[in-house]
């Protein structure tokens, strides 16, 4: 597949997608990102509705042609209004050139406009580079997992393992988030002595280690293998034991009072090794 330079993406611009012909190349767009049969995509009928009554849908427009969108809606959490950013899709040739960053950042623009300082999404906690994403260029927390939130069999060939889903929140205002989006990166603790609640092996496959049974130290870690897509492809019994073990993992975590905080990528012994960074004593409203 044919990638764009740095250079031939800095004239992309980020605005709304308006009007059937641009949100018929949002339906599009799903298709070839996901995979989705028509079934599953999300409409135009939907997006114009979604939209009309206070959703955001931003494009990034290469000239004419639709190459990134994100599509969010109202939604209500913890008393108040949120946005529920739904999708969010750069073309394959066109990715880590920063318009996923740069899609998200207008699209906080818009909802701070509207007077919400929260947004809310979900991904897939085994997919490394989302995760990266998420936690370090954005600076989102998460303080939900939800098992198979889209149901055990999804239509898209990216969910071949279930939907369980982080479910994140961005405090749009927060210290954390100008930081993140301003490119101050958050060092990974020194934290040596902690040994991961799931740890990857040699072979690639997860260790739960029952040793942190007890959940007693500041921070949990879990780690993910770096590319689960490659994984997958190799043996769907190996992904599929990655979901069991860090779905009881992350749940158990979870329900004891620890946040998922950060995520680090390093190399351990040749290996790449994804890590998350849970801490405790912490609740969501501490990172406003
Ligand atoms: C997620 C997505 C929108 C990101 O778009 P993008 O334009 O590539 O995003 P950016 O360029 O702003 O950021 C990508 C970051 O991921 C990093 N990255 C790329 N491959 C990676 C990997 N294998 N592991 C970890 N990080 C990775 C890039 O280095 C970049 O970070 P950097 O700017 O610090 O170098 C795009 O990959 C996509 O459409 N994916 C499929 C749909 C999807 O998963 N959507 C849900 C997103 S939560």
């Amino acid at each position: 597949m044919p990638t764009t330079t740095a250079a031939e993406t800095s004239s992309i611009v980020i605005r709304d997608a308006r009007g059937q012909a641009e949100m018929r190349a949002v339906e599009e767009l799903q298709k070839e990102v996901w995979g989705l049969p028509d079934l599953d995509v999300v409409p135009l009928s939907q997006l114009v509705a979604a939209t009309a009554a206070g959703g955001v849908l931003l494009g990034a427009f290469d000239r004419e042609t639709l190459v990134g969108f994100v599509y969010g809606f109202v939604g209500y959490e913890h008393g108040r209004a949120a946005h529920h950013s739904h999708m969010l899709a750069v073309k394959p040739g066109f990715r880590n050139h920063h318009l996923g960053q740069k899609l998200k950042l207008a699209q906080r623009e818009r909802v701070l406009a509207q007077g919400i300082n929260t947004m809310t999404w979900t991904f897939d906690p085994l997919q490394s580079p989302n995760a990266y994403f998420n936690f370090n260029k954005l600076g989102v927390i998460s303080d939900r997992y939800i098992i198979n939130f889209y149901g055990e069999d999804a239509a898209s060939f990216l969910h071949r393992n279930g939907t369980d889903r982080l479910w994140v929140t961005w405090r749009l205002s927060s210290r954390r988030v100008s930081e993140r989006i301003g490119g101050i990166k958050n060092a990974a603790p020194e934290i040596e002595s902690v040994v991961p609640l799931v740890q990857i092996e040699k072979d690639n496959s997860p260790r739960l280690n029952n040793s942190t049974d007890g959940l007693s130290s500041e921070y949990v870690l879990i780690e993910i293998p770096a590319d689960i897509n490659k994984l997958e492809r190799q043996s769907s019994e190996l992904a599929s034991a990655w979901r069991v073990v860090t779905r009881l993992a992350f749940t158990k975590a979870l329900s004891s009072g620890y946040l998922v905080e950060n995520f680090h990528r390093r190399s351990r012994g040749g290996q790449q090794i994804s890590t998350y960074y849970l801490s405790r004593k912490k609740s969501l409203d501490d990172f406003v």
